[in-house]
């Protein structure tokens, strides 16, 4: 039976995760609740203690559960240096991007302050952009094995599986996404640039540069560009202006918003969500655990705060969400902030000047 409520409430599953994701969270359902959204949360304690205590990863049932009873999941991240294999992190993150098909990560890379970019006269107007990762396949596919282990002659072998069906659909929903998506200053988005390596991967960059001709042919109000990932991670530090929709495959995807993210103030700004328009989608911060910072009220909570205002408006309350991104901005400019991004506020003084803010407002 599908447990999804049929009026306005919206079910969300919270999963908080390991290390930093155990601070960050809280701070952002402070905010969703003071959000006065119909919203109900339910708490899954997946993650590295978890795993520890009875070696459950994903319960049985557990990303059917997920599917069949939330309309949406809020995740904080995963990554335990007690469990050095980092299976869990692998059964659960990725098990729910996999299994669940959550095949496009939407990276809103946005500055919200000059003050937060390293690069020189580089104003909130002129970054912008977001980058659309395929999340489904890939060399994140497991796909493989090793040979010989431990001898001289060792072979490992960990393969880039690029299928139509999969390029198609994310590169299908980037245009989609540049079509139905606006900038923060009211601006359309008008321009799509697929990012590869097909100069040395010839098989997989063929059928990336192929569909992406393919698709774009029915969005002539797109423009269509390309770059070589090393060319593009070039310009995003020379000029990240020229940036608008980004499209590009698992691997790729996630190295580019680590350096995007370093634009954005760094890891502990960036949002993102785990889409498959029309099911149960997922939505974290692009950080990780960050076992060093864990326990101290110093992580960040704005990429936390940021990807659930991401969720809100995926799941219809538009309004709340573009209240919860304008707080996250008045506290950055006032500088009501942790002190990777100048400030001087605890993780939980940051939530709660965002709730108060939201309030008064
Ligand atoms: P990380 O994102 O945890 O940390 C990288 C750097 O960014 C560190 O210097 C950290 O202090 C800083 N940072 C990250 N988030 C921050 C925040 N909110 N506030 C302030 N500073 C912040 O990445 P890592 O160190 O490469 O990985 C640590 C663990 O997290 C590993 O186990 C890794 O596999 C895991 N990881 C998980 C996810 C996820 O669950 N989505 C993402 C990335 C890494
Ligand atoms: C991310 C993370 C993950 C990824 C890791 C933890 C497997 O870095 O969400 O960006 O590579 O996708
Ligand atoms: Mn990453």
């Amino acid at each position: 039976m599908d447990g999804k409520k049929k009026d306005q409430t919206k079910k969300v599953a919270v999963i908080p995760g390991d290390g930093i994701g155990k601070e960050v969270i809280p701070e952002a359902v402070k905010v969703i609740e003071a959000s006065t959204v119909p919203v109900d949360l339910t708490y899954f304690d997946w993650g590295a203690d978890r795993y520890l205590a009875d070696k459950t990863t994903v319960p049985t049932d557990g990303f059917a559960t997920l599917s069949r009873e939330f309309d949406a999941i809020l995740v904080g991240a995963f990554g335990d240096p007690r469990v050095p294999s980092n299976i869990h992190a692998k059964e659960i993150l990725l098990g729910m991007r996999f299994k669940m098909d959550l095949y496009a990560n939407v990276r809103p890379v946005r500055l919200l302050d000059a003050s937060l970019c390293p690069l020189k006269g580089v104003e909130p107007k002129d970054l912008d952009f977001v980058v659309i990762r395929e999340n489904t396949e890939g060399v994140y596919v497991d796909s493989g094995g090793i040979f010989k282990q431990g001898t001289t002659d060792e072979v490992a072998v960990q393969e880039d599986i690029n299928t139509r069906k999969g390029v198609e659909r994310v590169i299908r929903f980037a245009f989609e996404y540049c079509s139905h998506n606006k900038k923060a200053d009211g601006t359309a988005r008008k321009r799509l640039l697929m990012c590869d390596k097909s100069n040395a991967m010839t098989y997989a960059g063929g059928l990336w540069q192929r569909v992406f001709k393919e698709v774009g042919a029915a969005y002539p109000q797109i423009k269509c560009e390309h770059m070589y990932v090393g060319a593009l991670c070039t310009q995003m530090v020379r000029d990240p202006r020229q940036f608008d929709v980004i499209v590009t495959n698992n691997m790729f995807g996630d190295i580019i918003t680590d350096l995007a993210a370093g634009l954005q103030g760094g890891l502990g700004m960036a949002a993102s969500g785990n889409i498959h328009p029309g099911k149960t989608s997922m939505f974290e911060p692009v950080h990780g655990s960050a076992p060093p910072l864990a326990g101290k009220n110093v992580a960040n909570p704005m990429g936390a705060i940021l990807t659930s205002a991401m969720m809100l408006a995926h799941l219809g309350f538009a309004d709340a969400a573009g209240k919860i991104e304008a707080a996250v901005l008045e506290a950055v400019r006032q500088k009501k902030t942790t002190q990777d991004v100048g400030g001087s506020l605890g993780t939980n003084e940051v939530g709660d000047w965002v709730v108060q803010h939201l309030r008064k407002a």
